[in-house]
């Protein structure tokens, strides 16, 4: 049994405690905003935060977690009323979306440790998140945007 929480809520998991976090996140627990895009932490669509910290699902173990908050982008905000959210609505961001949930969770952790980023720590900050639709332009304007209105 691993113990952890996920979205404020304490679960315990019979798993092997070597399956990929992101499996758990959208196996077991059924939170489907998560994605798998390269399973190689190269892409970004998995990310969570881990203890606030911008997690790679993919490539972390149920057995790293242990005893740790895990945040998913249902916890971000349920009712989608995070400054990040509604910013992202606002720029009408997304294309075919698939990538969208990693954005923001990797943007949301930039905002907690820095809450005016200047254009140049957004753009080096979410370096590592992949978006095929190409999407980025309008990435950095919604988190400018979130920042701002905040
Ligand atoms: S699926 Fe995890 S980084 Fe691509
Ligand atoms: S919106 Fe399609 S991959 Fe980013």
């Amino acid at each position: 049994m691993t113990a952890f929480t996920i979205n404020g809520r304490a679960v315990d998991l019979a798993a092997e405690p070597d399956i990929p976090l992101l499996w758990v996140i959208r196996e077991h627990l059924k939170l489907t905003g998560t994605k798998f895009g390269c399973g190689i932490a190269q892409c970004g669509a998995c990310t969570v935060h881990v203890n606030g910290e911008p997690t790679r699902s993919c490539v972390t173990l149920l057995q790293d977690v242990a005893g740790r908050q895990v945040t998913t982008i249902e916890g971000l905000a349920p009712d989608t009323s995070h400054p990040l959210q509604q910013a992202w609505i606002a720029e009408q961001v997304p294309q075919c979306g698939y990538c969208q949930s990693g954005q923001i969770m990797q943007a949301a952790a930039l905002l907690n440790s820095n809450p005016n980023p200047s254009r140049e720590q957004i753009v080096e900050h979410m370096d590592g998140n992949i978006c095929r639709c190409g999407t980025y332009v309008r990435i950095i304007s919604a988190i400018q945007r979130a920042a701002r209105e905040a």
